[in-house]
């Protein structure tokens, strides 16, 4: 059974196998948790960004963590919120599902979530987090071996949202 927890924290200060990264389609860095992970992690972490080519909407690829506590980052792309008519549900779900899969497929045993696209990119944040906690609930049974999820939120009111989905 994996376990699922909420904690309010700087995710650059999280010493699990991964963290992952709200980044932006080029993978060369950006503000918010993009900007707070590059610059705790070093120059090397954007450096090996640079040859992944980018990464789509709703996809999701792996670097080392460099200076970091965590031993990767997962970068993935969530949607831009322009009301909720271009599949912005789908997308945002999809980097769920594809983290995990990527985490899985690594080998991974635990990882941290930020609030995927309720910064910059606008999501709702509640719509946002019922999402985040269905996707990894309904996706945890098709990857092996992810024995710790954590819901990482930068306030007190995201943590608020979070711990009542996972009461439910
Ligand atoms: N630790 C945890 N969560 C954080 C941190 C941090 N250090 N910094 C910001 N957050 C939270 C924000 O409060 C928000 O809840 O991460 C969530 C996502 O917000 P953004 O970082 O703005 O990401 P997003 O909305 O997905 O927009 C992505 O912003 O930084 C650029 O390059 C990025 O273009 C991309 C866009």
């Amino acid at each position: 059974m994996t376990a699922l927890e909420v904690v309010r924290a700087d995710i650059t200060t999280l010493a699990l196998d991964a963290i992952v990264n709200a980044a932006n389609k080029s993978l060369l860095g950006g503000s918010g948790v993009d900007g707070a992970i590059h610059r705790a992690a070093g120059p090397g972490l954007l450096a090996e960004c640079r040859l992944l080519g980018g990464c789509d909407t709703g996809d999701a690829k792996l670097t080392g963590g460099h200076g970091l506590p965590a031993g990767h980052v997962i970068h993935t792309v969530g949607p831009i919120w322009y009301g909720g008519d271009a599949d912005e549900p789908e997308l945002l779900a999809a980097c769920y599902r594809r983290s995990l899969e990527v985490a899985a497929g690594a080998g991974l045993r635990s990882l941290a979530f930020p609030a995927i696209s309720t910064g910059v990119y606008g999501y709702p944040k509640a719509a946002a987090a019922r999402i985040a906690v269905t996707t990894v609930r309904d996706t945890l049974p098709a990857v092996d071996g992810i024995e710790r999820v954590v819901f990482c939120c930068f306030s007190d009111e995201d943590r608020r949202l979070y711990e009542a989905l996972l009461d439910t």
